[in-house]
C-alpha cells in the first residue's frame, strides 16, 4: 500500500468517515493528516458545478460552464483527437472551479432509441463509444484531475433505474455492455468510474463480485475509485467488499457506522478498508496536486470557439436531394421553427450546465451569405397543436427560395430519469412539414435530437441536416455546414431504424417491474438489422459529405489492413473509413459485420492517402463461456471496409488460426440467435443462451414493501393511504404536464416515483434515515399508526444523536 503511513495513523471512524460523501457534491477531508475533501460535479459534457445549495435535480443554476455538444453529438465526429481536445477544455473549466472529479463520459450502450439518456450516450457501438469515452478521460485527466466513466454497467434505461434486474448472458455482457468501459479503463486508465444505479443479473452492480472483482479489478487490472451513483448504494458493506471505495452523496454518516460494525464483528477485515483507503487516497493526492498552483480562468471566447468546432465536426448531412445544399450565395430563406429562436442544444437532468453563451439561429444568420425573408416559430415546442402558426409559417414559406426548417424533439423529451414514450417527431411539427412542403417543395431541416427518431416525414423534405445536441455554439456551427463553409463530416454513431417496432429490443423494453431482459443478446443496432437485413432509414455509420471519396487497393495483412482513400470532389473534405470484420460459422454465432476500427481522413480535393488500420486484441475475438475467456475461432474472416455499416467499399479476407477452444453452443438450440433473428426470442431459447432459468419477471404483489421498491409500487401497497398518496403523485404528474410544466412532471418521476424506499434516507443528506424508511414501510404495509409513532421515535432518536455530536 502507497499510504500504509497514513492509513496506520487514522481511526477506524476516521477511515469509515472517508468512505462515504461529506455533503451532495464533496468527499470527507481528515484535516489532522492533511487529507483534504474531493469536489465532484457532473459532467459530462459541461461542468455543473452548483455555487449555491446543491441539489440533485438541477434545479438550482450551476456556475456558468461552456456547454460542448453532447456525447451523442461528438460520438458522430469519430474523431478520438477531438474527443481528447474537449476533454482538455472540460479539465480546464472542472480545474478553474476547482473541481476533483469530473463526472463524465456516460459510456452506456445506446440499446433501444427510447432511452431517456441516450443523448448523454456515445453509439450502440462498443468499439466506438469505448474508444470515444477513453479520448475523452485522457484529455480530462491530462489537467490533473479525474474523469469518471458512468454508469457501470447495463444501465440502458431510465425507467425504475434504480432497482431495475437487467438479465443478460454473460457473452452480451462482455462484446457488448462491457467492452466500452474495458477500453475507457485500459486505454483512458480512468481514475474513477460509477457503479450503476441497477442491478446485473440479481445484483446491485456496486455489489456485484463478478463485476467488480472478477471483471473490473481482476481482468482489467483497475487500480482507481469506484463510486457509487448517486444515492445508488443498497448495502454499504456488500458494496465495500466488492471494492466500492467511495458511497456519494453524505448518509450523515449513517451508512459509516454499517462499515464499523462490520469491521468490528469481522464481517470485512480491516486490511479491505484499507485498501480502499489507499485508492481513495490515491485519488485525492494526485488530483490535489494541481491546486498547489495558481488556478488559472478559463478563456470563454476561446472554450466557445471550441464548442462550435466541435459541433461543426460532429454535425451529419443525412439527405441532399438536388444538392439543395450548400446553400446558393444570396439564396432567399425562410427560417422556420421554434427552435431556430431557442435552440434545443443539451438535454435535461444531472447534465444540465449553465452556458456562458448561447447562440441562436436568428442572431448568427447575419453571418452568412443569404438573404432571410423572416422568421416563424411554426409550432409550439411542447407539442399542443397550433394551426395557426403553421398558417403564418407558410405564408413566409411562400416567400422563400428555400426553406430552413428548425425541427426536433424538446428538452422534456430527452431527459434522465425517464425514458421516452414513442420514436416520433411531435405531431404538431409533422403536420408543419407537411402543410410547407404544399407552398414550398424546398425545404432543408435541421434536426435536433439525441437519439434515432421515425422519419416518414423524410420525403417531404429535400436536405437533412442533424445537428444532434450540438451545444452552446450548435447555431452557428449548423449555419456554417448549410452555407459550405463547413464540409460536413459526421457519421451517425447509431442506426436509424424506419419503425419502433423494427427495434430488436421493441419487446423487452423497458423492463417494467422486476427486470429487463435483454432477449436481442449481442443483436442490437446495425449488429442487428444488417444480419436480419432488416431495412433501415439510416444505418449506423452514414453521413454525407460536399464532396466525394474513393477507396482502393485494399491489402489485408497478418496486423492490419492498408487502403487509399481519395477525394473525388471540388471541395476539401473528410471521411471516416470504417473497418468492419465478419465471419460466417455454425459454431459461433455473431453478427454479420462488427466495427473493429476506424479512421477520419481529412482531403483536399484531388488529394490520395493510404490509410492503415491496425487489428487490435478485439478485432477477432468472441467471449467463450465455457471456457470464460476471449477466444478466437479459427477460419476465414471477411474484412470490410465502409463508408457506412451498410456500404462496403472494399472487401478482402484473412485466415487466423484461432484458440481452438470448444464451442459452448448447439445450434438447433439458438435458432435465432444463429440467424441474427433475435427481435423475438421465446423464454425457451432465451435460457439455453441465459444457462439457467429466467427469474421472475413480475412483482409478488402479495407481499409487503421493501426498500428497494419503489414509490410507484405503492399501486398495490396494503395501505389504502398509501394508494391514495400515490393518486396524488400521479395526479400532479398529468396535472403539470397538462398546464406545460413538462420538466417539472419529469422530476416528480425520477425523483419521487421511480425512487425506491431506501432512496428516500440515500438522498436526503441525513433529513431520513434508515430506521425512519422502517416507520414510514410500516405506515405504508397497512400498519399507519404504528409506523407513524415508530417513525416520529426514530426522527426524535436521530435529532438527538445530531445535537450530542455538535
Ligand atoms: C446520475 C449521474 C450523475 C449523478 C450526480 C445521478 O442521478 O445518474 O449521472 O453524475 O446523479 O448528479
Amino acid at each position: 500500500m502507497k499510504y500504509a503511513e497514513i492509513i496506520s495513523q487514522m481511526t477506524l471512524e476516521e477511515k469509515a468517515s472517508l468512505t462515504s460523501g461529506k455533503d451532495f457534491w464533496q468527499s470527507m477531508d481528515i484535516e489532522r493528516l492533511g487529507i483534504k475533501n474531493m469536489f465532484l460535479s457532473d459532467g459530462p459534457h459541461g461542468i455543473r458545478k452548483q455555487a449555491a445549495a446543491a441539489d440533485h435535480l438541477g434545479l438550482n443554476a450551476s456556475i456558468p460552464a461552456t456547454c460542448f455538444p453532447t456525447a451523442a453529438t461528438i460520438a458522430n465526429s469519430w474523431n478520438e483527437k477531438l474527443g481528447e481536445k474537449i476533454g482538455e477544455f472540460l479539465g480546464d473549466e472542472a480545474v478553474s472551479q476547482k473541481v476533483n472529479v469530473l463526472l463524465g463520459p456516460g459510456t452506456n450502450m445506446k440499446r433501444n432509441p427510447l432511452c431517456g439518456r441516450n443523448f448523454e450516450y456515445f453509439s450502440e457501438d462498443p468499439y466506438l463509444a469505448g474508444k470515444m469515452a477513453a479520448s475523452y478521460i485522457r484529455g480530462i485527466q491530462s489537467r490533473g484531475i479525474s474523469a469518471c466513466v458512468k454508469h457501470f454497467c447495463v444501465n440502458n434505461q431510465e425507467e425504475r433505474r434504480m432497482v431495475i434486474d437487467t438479465i443478460v448472458d454473460e457473452r452480451t455482457l462482455r462484446e457488448i455492455y462491457l467492452t466500452a468501459f474495458e477500453i475507457a479503463v485500459k486505454e483512458g486508465a480512468t481514475k474513477t468510474l460509477m457503479s450503476s444505479y441497477n442491478m446485473l443479473n440479481g445484483t446491485y452492480t456496486n455489489e456485484n463480485l463478478h463485476l467488480m472483482k472478477d471483471i473490473l479489478r481482476g481482468e482489467w487490472d483497475y487500480k482507481g475509485v469506484v463510486v457509487t451513483d448517486w444515492g445508488g448504494s443498497n448495502d454499504r458493506v456488500a458494496g465495500l467488499i466488492a471494492g466500492n471505495e467511495l458511497e456519494m452523496p453524505t448518509t450523515c454518516g449513517e451508512t459509516n457506522v454499517d462499515i464499523i460494525n462490520a469491521v468490528k464483528s469481522g464481517k470485512i477485515k480491516e486490511e479491505v478498508l484499507d485498501e480502499c483507503i489507499d485508492r481513495l487516497l490515491e485519488l485525492i493526492f494526485t488530483t490535489e496536486e494541481v491546486y498547489k498552483k495558481q488556478r488559472k480562468e478559463f478563456d470563454v471566447e476561446e472554450h466557445h470557439k471550441m464548442a462550435q468546432l466541435a459541433a461543426e465536426e460532429s454535425i451529419v448531412m443525412l439527405k441532399n436531394e438536388e444538392n439543395i445544399l450548400p446553400l446558393k450565395k444570396k439564396a432567399k430563406v425562410a427560417v422556420i421553427g421554434d427552435f431556430a429562436k431557442n435552440p434545443r442544444y443539451q438535454g435535461a437532468g444531472s447534465s444540465i450546465v449553465n452556458p456562458t453563451k448561447l447562440n441562436n439561429t436568428l442572431d448568427c444568420l447575419k453571418e452568412i451569405d443569404v438573404q432571410s425573408v423572416g422568421y416563424a416559430p411554426g409550432f409550439e415546442r411542447y407539442g399542443k397543436k397550433n394551426d395557426k402558426l403553421i398558417k403564418e409559417a407558410c405564408v413566409l414559406a411562400d416567400k422563400a427560395d428555400v426553406v430552413l426548417l428548425y425541427i426536433g424533439l424538446d428538452e422534456a423529451t430527452e431527459a434522465e430519469g425517464l425514458d421516452r414514450q414513442d420514436m416520433k417527431l411531435p405531431q404538431n411539427q409533422i403536420d408543419l412539414i407537411e402543410a410547407i412542403s404544399k407552398v414550398n417543395t424546398n425545404i432543408v431541416a435541421v434536426l435536433s435530437c439525441g437519439s434515432a427518431i421515425e422519419m416518414p416525414w423524410i420525403k417531404n423534405i429535400k436536405g437533412l441536416v442533424h445537428a444532434y445536441l450540438s451545444g452552446q455554439a450548435g447555431a452557428k456551427a449548423v449555419l456554417r455546414v448549410l452555407c459550405g463553409e463547413v464540409n460536413p463530416s459526421g457519421k451517425l454513431a447509431e442506426s436509424y431504424p424506419i419503425r419502433y417496432e423494427d427495434v430488436p429490443s421493441y419487446s423487452n423494453f423497458p423492463g417494467k417491474e422486476v427486470s429487463v431482459e435483454y432477449r436481442e443478446g449481442p443483436y442490437i443496432g446495425y449488429r442487428y438489422y444488417g444480419t436480419a437485413n432488416v431495412k433501415v432509414q439510416f444505418p449506423f455509420g452514414y453521413g454525407l459529405s460536399y464532396a466525394t471519396f474513393e477507396y482502393g487497393d485494399l491489402k489485408v495483412e497478418s496486423d492490419k489492413v492498408t487502403f487509399t482513400l481519395k477525394n473525388t470532389g471540388n471541395v476539401a473534405g473528410a471521411e471516416v473509413a470504417q473497418l468492419y470484420i465478419g465471419k460466417s460459422s455454425d459454431v459461433i454465432f455473431r453478427p454479420n459485420k462488427e466495427l473493429k476500427g476506424f479512421k477520419k481522413i481529412f482531403l483536399e480535393p484531388g488529394e490520395t492517402q493510404t490509410v492503415k488500420i491496425l487489428f487490435d486484441d478485439k478485432s477477432f475475438r468472441y467471449f467463450n463461456v465455457t471456457t470464460s475467456s476471449w477466444e478466437e475461432e479459427a477460419g476465414e474472416y471477411k474484412i470490410m471496409i465502409g463508408s457506412s455499416s451498410e456500404d462496403v467499399k472494399l472487401s478482402g479476407a484473412i485466415i487466423r488460426q484461432g484458440t481452438n477452444a470448444a464451442s459452448p453452443y448447439n445450434k438447433a438450440a439458438l435458432p435465432s440467435y444463429f440467424s441474427g433473428k433475435a427481435s423475438n426470442v421465446d423464454a425457451e431459447e432465451f435460457e439455453t443462451l441465459l444457462g439457467r432459468k429466467i427469474p421472475e419477471a413480475k412483482w409478488d404483489r402479495s407481499k409487503s414493501l421493501g426498500y428497494n421498491d419503489t414509490i410507484g409500487q405503492l399501486i398495490y401497497a396494503k395501505s389504502a393511504f398509501a394508494r391514495f398518496a400515490l393518486h396524488l403523485i400521479n395526479f400532479a404528474y398529468g396535472f403539470l404536464k397538462k398546464i406545460g410544466k413538462r420538466g417539472t412532471a419529469n422530476i416528480i418521476m425520477m425523483s419521487v416515483y421511480h425512487m425506491p424506499f431506501r432512496g428516500i434516507a440515500r438522498m436526503t443528506g441525513g433529513a431520513f434515515n434508515m430506521p425512519m424508511v422502517d416507520g414510514l414501510l410500516m405506515m405504508v404495509n397497512g400498519h399507519f399508526f404504528k409506523g407513524f409513532r415508530h417513525l416520529l421515535r426514530e426522527r426524535k432518536k436521530m435529532r438527538k444523536a445530531a445535537e450530542a455530536n455538535q
